[in-house]
This record gives structure tokens, C-alpha cells and sequence, in this order.
């Protein structure tokens, strides 16, 4: 009897052992060779968002999950990457205290160890440098926000002396060291026409309170690039470029009777109209497999490289969950399903860099950044889902090569 259960036990845990492997360890054949450097075979800068010490997107050790640590397994991968932008260490909230600064000088009580690691370390290792991101309405202190304006929210000149404050403090503090900068990421609301109204969308709410209407809602991404680039200019940044970004603008992605593309493409329009000094547009490129065709994207640049502006796309990722099969709320795919996401996915990511080739040729695109290293550590693990498990990146759980690797270099 004892004997019996033993085997029983035995074997339920082997059965236990085997329904808990990482499924890459599948069909997501891990001895890829990865010799060759990613980026020595395309004509534009490829690029990698590096998680640092503010990033753990799957809840691991963040000694694993932060690049920059030599002892990370995901250390080793940005070799393949000649540009690395940081994953969260430079955003708003990161650099910021916890509350307004007391005084004039606000750069003394910003947080720049972890900003400062990326910097040193891209200096050393001959990368360049992506800033993202100055102005956003997300992972921003609220105290940015609130002050003696209606409902406890800033007054408009209390927004622009802090949004000046900010700008000048960063341009002071990095000067041309970091060469491209997302001055002003999501402006446009997602779900509903025009500026972003959500919950998020404080800028808009103190623009509205100001009496604000129709495109003056955007005076402040105006103002945002003009300090942008007098600060760059004043801190020998001559050489940085400043750049619009969003996502889901990349093709008409259709809501409400009008198109989240076509506001952005008016936003866009109005700042060059208006002289804004921006250089470019970052297409964000959160993608899903099957749901974004290489011509629509294709188009999207077209469309905005004709009011004259460079398109980088910022932060590309191509989730294997897709809409166009109902898979918005799923967690996971079965393995013989996942086998042939993750080919399919491979010649996606082909598909689009030699697009984004034609582009560069163009002279209308002139860079790619993948957002992230490798699937285990990717925000999309958590996002739109939480608790999912996606591939979307071109190395593994196990940071070895994927297919997707695989077809970007061999040619
Ligand atoms: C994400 C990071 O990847 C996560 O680690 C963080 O928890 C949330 O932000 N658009 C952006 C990026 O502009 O800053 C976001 O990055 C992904 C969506």
C-alpha cells in the first residue's frame, strides 16, 4: 500500500514537473546561435529598451531583470543593440522626488543614479542613447499635477513653470549626451476623439480649466518642445533630436467615427504649422501578430514623413496574442498553437524590417528600438493582461535566440 502511493506520488509530481516548464523550452528551440550582432545587419540603428533598476515587469529578482547588472543574463544580449533607452529610469517619476522641490534648483533633489547608470554605461560600450521620456501623463508624481487651480489641480502657469523646470533640469543635466528625446509621449486619447480626456488625461484637464479649446488644448506640447530645444541648445545639445510619440497611430486604428491616426496627424500637423522645433514622430509599434499588416504601417510612415518629420519607431514588441482570433483576454496558448505564433512571428518581425529598410532608403525612417530584451522580463506579460505569457520579443525565457532573431540576421 505504502509502495503504491509512493509510485502514485512519484508520479504525480513528475506529471506537476512537466505541466510547469516554461513552454518556450518547446517548440522555441533554444540553441539558436547568436553570433551574429543584430544591428550590423540593417542600415539604421537598432535599439533596445534596457530594463534598470526600476523595472521588474515579471516580479523576479531584479538583480536578474536589470541589464545593466554584468551578472544579469540579459547583460550579455545588448551587444546585438547600438542605441538602449531606458525602460522606466528616466521617466517623470523616476527622476522626480517625491514632492516639489523647495528649491530653485531642482536638479539637486532629482534622482539620477539609476538615469545616470544607462548613460555611463551606453558612453562605455559606444551606444547611443535614447531619453524617454520628458512630458507624459503617466508615472508622473501627482504633485505635478495639483496645486490652486479648480478641484485642487495646477493652474496653468503652476503646470508651466514645473513642465520649464523639468525640461531645463534634464537638458542641464545631460546636455547632448543623450541624443533623441520622446518630448512628449501620448497625447491622444485612446478611446475617446481629440486630446486625451481620461482619467489620465491631467494636461488636458488644466488646459480645459484654463479655458482652452479645440487645438489651443495643445499649447502645452508646443510650449514642451520649444523648452526642449532652447534647453538642449543652452547645454551644448545642438545635436538632439525631439520627437512626438504614441501608440496605435501607426495605421487607422478606427474609434468613435474618427481615427486616434488622424487626430495625431492633426496634433502633428498643428506643430509644424505652429513652428514647433520637432524633428521627428516615434511610432511606439506595440504590435499583435495577424492584427497590424506591414502596409498599413507602411502607410502610417508615408503619411507622416509628408509634413516633413523623420519617423523612429520606439518601441517596437509584437505580442502573440491576437484580436483578430478573440484573443484579447487570453492568458495562454496551447504549445502546438505556440510552435506556429512563434514562425509566424519571426517572419513578422522580417516583414516589418524590411519595410523599415525601404523606409530608411527613404530617407523617412531612421531608426528601431525593441522594447525590451527578452519574453520573461517584457511589460507585456502584464499588459493588457495580467498574469499572461507572451513571446513577443526576439529572445527567450531562457535568453536564448528565437526564430525571430533567427530571420533578422540571416541574410
Ligand atoms: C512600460 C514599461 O515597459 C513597464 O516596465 C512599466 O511598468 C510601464 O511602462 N508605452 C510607453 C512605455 O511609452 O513607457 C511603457 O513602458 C509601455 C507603453
Amino acid at each position: 500500500m505504502k509502495y503504491k502511493i509512493s509510485i502514485c506520488l512519484i508520479m504525480f509530481l513528475v506529471l506537476i514537473n512537466f505541466s510547469c516548464k516554461p513552454e518556450d523550452s518547446a517548440p522555441d528551440t533554444p540553441d539558436i546561435n547568436d553570433n551574429v550582432i543584430l544591428h550590423t545587419k540593417w542600415p539604421f540603428p537598432v535599439g533596445a529598451a534596457v530594463p534598470g533598476a526600476n523595472t521588474n515587469n515579471s516580479g523576479s529578482n531584479s538583480a536578474v531583470a536589470n541589464a545593466l547588472n554584468t551578472g544579469s543574463p540579459q547583460h550579455n544580449l545588448l551587444r546585438h543593440f547600438n542605441v538602449v533607452v531606458a525602460e522606466n529610469e528616466m521617466k517623470p517619476d523616476a527622476l522626480m522626488p517625491a514632492s516639489v522641490p523647495s528649491t530653485g534648483n531642482w536638479g539637486a533633489n532629482y534622482r539620477w543614479t539609476n538615469a545616470d547608470a544607462l548613460v555611463n554605461y551606453a558612453e562605455s560600450a559606444g551606444k547611443g542613447v535614447r531619453g524617454h521620456c520628458l512630458i507624459w501623463h503617466d508615472q508622473t508624481p501627482s504633485w505635478f499635477f495639483s496645486g490652486s487651480g479648480q478641484g485642487g489641480r495646477a493652474s496653468i502657469s503652476e503646470l508651466y513653470a514645473r513642465m520649464e523646470n523639468h525640461i531645463k533640469t534634464v537638458f542641464e543635466k545631460y546636455g547632448g549626451r543623450i541624443e533623441w528625446w520622446d518630448v512628449v509621449n501620448e497625447a491622444i486619447d485612446h478611446d475617446v476623439s481629440g486630446p486625451r480626456k481620461d482619467t489620465r488625461g491631467r494636461y488636458t484637464e488644466i488646459m480645459e480649466d484654463a479655458g482652452k479649446t479645440d487645438m489651443d488644448r495643445y499649447e502645452y506640447i508646443l510650449k514642451a518642445f520649444q523648452w526642449a530645444r532652447q534647453y538642449a541648445d543652452e547645454n551644448d545639445g545642438g545635436n538632439v533630436k525631439l520627437y512626438l510619440t504614441d501608440f496605435g497611430v501607426e495605421r487607422p486604428f478606427s474609434r468613435g467615427g474618427t481615427t486616434k491616426q488622424a487626430d495625431f496627424f492633426d496634433l502633428a500637423q498643428w506643430l509644424v504649422q505652429q513652428g514647433a522645433p520637432v524633428d521627428g514622430i516615434g511610432f511606439q509599434g506595440h504590435f499583435r501578430l495577424y492584427d497590424h499588416p506591414v502596409e498599413q504601417i507602411s502607410a502610417g510612415i508615408d503619411m507622416f514623413a509628408a509634413l516633413g518629420l523623420t519617423i523612429q519607431i520606439c518601441e517596437l514588441d509584437i505580442s502573440i496574442f491576437s484580436n483578430a482570433k478573440n484573443e484579447s483576454q487570453r492568458t495562454s496558448v496551447s504549445n502546438s498553437v505556440l510552435g506556429e505564433r512563434l514562425s509566424d512571428l519571426a517572419q513578422t518581425y522580417r516583414d516589418y524590417f524590411d519595410m523599415f529598410k525601404e523606409k530608411y532608403y527613404e530617407e523617412k525612417l531612421d531608426m528601431v528600438i525593441i522594447w525590451g530584451l527578452s519574453d520573461g522580463h517584457s511589460w507585456l506579460n502584464n499588459h493588457p493582461v495580467s498574469g499572461r505569457t507572451d513571446y513577443p520579443l526576439l529572445f527567450n525565457r531562457s535568453y536564448q535566440a528565437k526564430e525571430a532573431y533567427q530571420k533578422l540576421v540571416d541574410f
